[in-house]
């Protein structure tokens, strides 16, 4: 039913965005056809990319020519086109996360695909959808953060967005790629009932929103390489289980066997084709692998059919077959030079104004000490936010996190000396266009006010700057990101070495607010920082800002001058103490480590509510200028079993003196014999609100969100016994309950 919705629905924008949606049935025909007239040099040549450096894309099949199939291109990453010019630099996953908005989430996909269709790329590699396990995991900032739901339906929205314009995209890692140390080898075990219910339900979602293909990871999963894991990619394994009807593909340089052992495990196609040394060359160089496994009987040419019919699949069913551009750039050349790089310009107003969107309902308001005029909410802003720019006439800006950042870095983004706007590795993006907030500052006040300026973390300056001010406003942050080839950023290996801010930026923070009665902190981060410093009382304001791609500069401003109220939540719990989030990361191991996933269900919130740990701030947890009321709060239940159905319906109204958008949340408790944990996150919606204004929110609870992976009958099994809605605007701040 829902699928068939979707899939009107996603015929309706393909029509709209000028190709030809087809069936899975369809496309199947179609691909089946074509691999009946296929070569078995051609069938090989489908199935894997033609080697990291030969290619224009970061992965390229072999072309078919006289069939019209061109080479297949794949090209980075989860956030905007890497390796690239004239492209914009989108909001990493855990922006669009931490706006709690489907429909930001889809329009952020949609946007980032309609570059890569523009550059002629077919295949976006992504989203990410690892949970963040641990808070410090390196990539986790690609992702949606620890919550299974929160990750399931941003991927679905994402994918949704990337598909709806005939771009393929592809959800990664499958499967439990949780940390970068140790990543090209480490055995992660993970029990049925936690695969499903965590790791795995993001990828459910991903194939319910009809998903073309799924990356399999770097780690092994069992003891067994992800890329040629049976459990996962068999007939019965878990992906072709659940109804996944694309192809899978593998991780750059991830197939560390032979190539029967992938193939016949259920890998469809390898990437980049030759071997990277961390991995790779068992289909490619030059596909004589697989070549030899079929003339030596190791796998079946009806195997390799299936493999091809998978792979063609996806490209038939978003129309890709007719009208498609051609590859226009030579990733090979990311300055653009090149005979190649035919200086195509897929940037947009509407793609600009959506990063600069997505930054400021993605920004988290973690503290408001304000004070006003008159006293009364209504009145104009003294202290805290939002800024009255008229009342303001000095002004401090401090901290390296303000500036314009290094535009000569690396490919992979690999340093971290001005704004951070995006972590590093292949989920990293382009940096042309960025604004800083220096700059976006300094254009929105003008004349204004003056602004002292101390643009490094230096603790002498910066006080120096701020002393005496109206206000000062200090921007510090935290990086992370991809292992690739071992190398570190300021001695960092990926994954973070802690919580800390970098550069000593809390105490930048602390030193400025010793002199300055209305400091205000922004925070670029990829995942929890330590704010320990928070209640000091000349903080007036905190921003948790992420990492918020290239129109970082306008966002912030949009937020700190108020034509944004803040609406963004945290996606993730914030706690000084690391032990609060129940897991760790395996730095040190003599060899590739196996990592036991004991914790279970119990990560993140999760793991604070059995632990009785308050945090710092909760998930779900973020301010705004204006204030919210609930009531009313009714609950239907219809069906019962794998039918079963619950409507939840209640008001929110703006209550508050400003416009503004409420994030409601929806927690549910299991009946205690489900042996879940205390509470879950099962919905959310973003609510726009003018003053004085009221709004009914519908939230539906389909089965399998009442229900629990049962290990014995591999099945989702509701519970029996009463389950207790919990809806407010954080986890710990709950305005309404009810049962059913
Ligand atoms: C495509 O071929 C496979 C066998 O390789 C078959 O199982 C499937 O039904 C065919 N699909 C269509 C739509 O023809
Ligand atoms: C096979 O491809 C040739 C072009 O190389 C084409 O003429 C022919 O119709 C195709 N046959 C089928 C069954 O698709
Ligand atoms: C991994 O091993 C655990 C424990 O034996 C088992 O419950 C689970 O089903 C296995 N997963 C896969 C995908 O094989
Ligand atoms: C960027 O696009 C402009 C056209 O808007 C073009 O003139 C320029 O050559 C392009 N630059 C690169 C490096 O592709
Ligand atoms: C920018 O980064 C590159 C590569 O790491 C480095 O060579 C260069 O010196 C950096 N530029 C500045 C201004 O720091
Ligand atoms: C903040 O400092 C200013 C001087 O910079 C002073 O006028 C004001 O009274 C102080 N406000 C508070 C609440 O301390
Ligand atoms: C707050 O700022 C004022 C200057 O406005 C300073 O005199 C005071 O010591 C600061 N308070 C703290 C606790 O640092
Ligand atoms: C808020 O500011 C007032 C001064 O206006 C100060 O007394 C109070 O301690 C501050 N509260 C916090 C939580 O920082
Ligand atoms: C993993 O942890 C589970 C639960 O504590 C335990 O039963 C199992 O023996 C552990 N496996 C290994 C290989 O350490």
């Amino acid at each position: 039913m829902l699928s068939a919705l979707l899939y009107a629905l996603v015929a309706l924008t393909g029509i709209v965005h000028g190709f030809t949606l087809r069936t899975w049935d369809q496309a199947y025909a179609l691909a089946n056809a074509t691999v009946a007239n296929l070569t078995m040099t051609e069938k090989v040549g489908l199935l894997s990319g033609v080697g990291q450096f030969n290619s224009r894309c970061v992965g390229n099949t072999t072309p078919v020519s006289r069939l019209g199939i061109p080479a297949i291109c794949f090209q980075d990453g989860p956030a905007g086109i890497r390796l690239v010019k004239n492209v914009t630099g989108f909001p990493a996953g855990i922006n669009v996360a931490a706006t709690f908005s489907r429909r930001l989430m889809q329009a952020r996909g949609q946007a980032m695909a309609e570059e890569f269709r523009a550059k002629g790329v077919h295949v976006l590699l992504g989203p990410a959808m690892d949970l963040m396990r641990n808070p410090k995991a390196g990539r986790a900032w690609e992702s949606f953060g620890p919550d299974p739901y929160l990750n399931g339906e941003g991927a679905f929205s994402t994918i949704t967005g990337i598909q709806s314009v005939g771009v393929q995209a592809c959800a990664k890692h499958l499967v439990s790629n949780n940390q970068e140390h140790w990543r090209y080898g480490l055995s992660a075990l993970v029990d049925d009932r936690t695969m499903h219910e965590m790791y795995f339900y993001p990828f459910l979602r991903a194939i319910d929103a009809g998903v073309t293909s799924i990356m399999c990871a770097y780690n092994q999963l069992n003891g067994t390489s992800s890329c040629h894991n049976a459990g996962l990619l068999g007939p019965t394994g878990l992906v072709h289980s659940t109804g996944f009807q694309g192809y899978v593909v593998s991780d750059w340089g991830a197939t560390h066997d032979s190539a029967s052992d992938n193939a016949n495990a259920g890998l469809d196609m390898e990437q980049p084709g030759d071997n990277i040394v961390i991995g790779g060359g068992a289909f490619g160089e030059g596909g004589s692998g697989l070549a030899s496994a079929v003339n030596s009987g190791s796998v079946t040419t009806a195997r390799i059919n299936q493999m091809v019919s998978r792979v063609l699949a996806g490209y038939y069913r978003l129309g890709q077959d007719t009208g498609y551009p051609a590859v226009n750039f030579d990733a090979q050349h990311s300055d653009g030079s090149g005979s190649l790089n035919l200086g195509v310009n897929v940037r947009s107003a509407a793609h600009t104004a959506l990063v600069r969107e997505i930054g400021g309902a993605s920004a988290v308001l973690l503290k408001n000490n304000r004070t006003t005029t008159t006293g009364a909410a209504s009145g104009v802003t003294v202290r805290g936010l939002p800024i009255a720019a008229a009342r303001i006439k000095t002004m401090a800006v401090i901290g390296q996190d303000a500036i314009l950042p290094n535009l000569s870095c690396n490919d992979l983004n690999e340093c971290n000396d001005g704004t951070m706007s995006i972590g590093w590795g292949s989920g990293s993006n382009s940096l042309q266009f960025i604004v800083p907030p220096i700059t976006a500052i300094q254009q929105f006040v003008g004349t204004s006010a003056t602004i002292a300026t101390s643009l490094t973390n230096d603790l002498s300056a910066g006080p120096a700057a701020a002393k005496g001010k109206d206000v000062a406003i200090v921007f510090v942050n935290a990086m992370s990101g991809e292992l690739g080839a071992y190398d570190t950023v300021v001695g960092n290996m990926g994954d973070r070495n802690d919580l800390d801010l970098w550069w000593k930026g809390g105490s930048l923070v602390e030193a400025v607010a010793a002199v300055c009665n209305n400091t205000i902190a922004v925070i670029h981060s990829v995942g929890p920082v330590s704010v320990s410093w928070s209640d000091h009382p000349n903080i007036t304001g905190i921003i948790y800002a992420g990492a918020p791609g290239e129109q970082t500069g306008p966002a912030i401003v949009d937020v700190l001058y108020g034509a944004v109220n803040p609406s963004g939540r945290l996606p993730f719990s914030i706690d000084e103490d690391e032990a609060s989030y129940g897991t760790t990361i395996v730095y040190n191991s003599l060899g590739f480590p196996v990592v036991n996933y004991t914790e279970q269900l119990l990560i993140d919130y999760r793991y604070m509510d059995a632990k009785g740990i308050t945090p710092h701030y909760e998930f779900g947890f973020g301010l705004s200028y204006t204030t919210f009321a609930y009531s009313g709060l009714k609950i239907t239940s219809t069906g019962s079993g794998t039918s079963s159905a619950v409507v939840v319906t209640f008001t929110v109204a703006n209550s508050g003196a400003f416009a503004g958008t409420e994030i409601p949340q929806m927690y549910l408790a299991y009946p205690a014999s489900a042996g879940e944990p205390k509470r879950i996150l099962r919905g959310f919606d973003e609510v726009k609100l003018a003053v004085g204004t009221t709004a009914t929110v519908t939230m539906n609870l389909a089965a399998r969100e009442i229900s629990i992976w049962n290990v014995a009958t591999q099945a989702w099994v509701r519970p029996a016994g009463t389950f207790t809605v919990s809806i407010g605007a954080s986890i710990n701040d709950v305005r309404l309950t009810g049962t059913f």
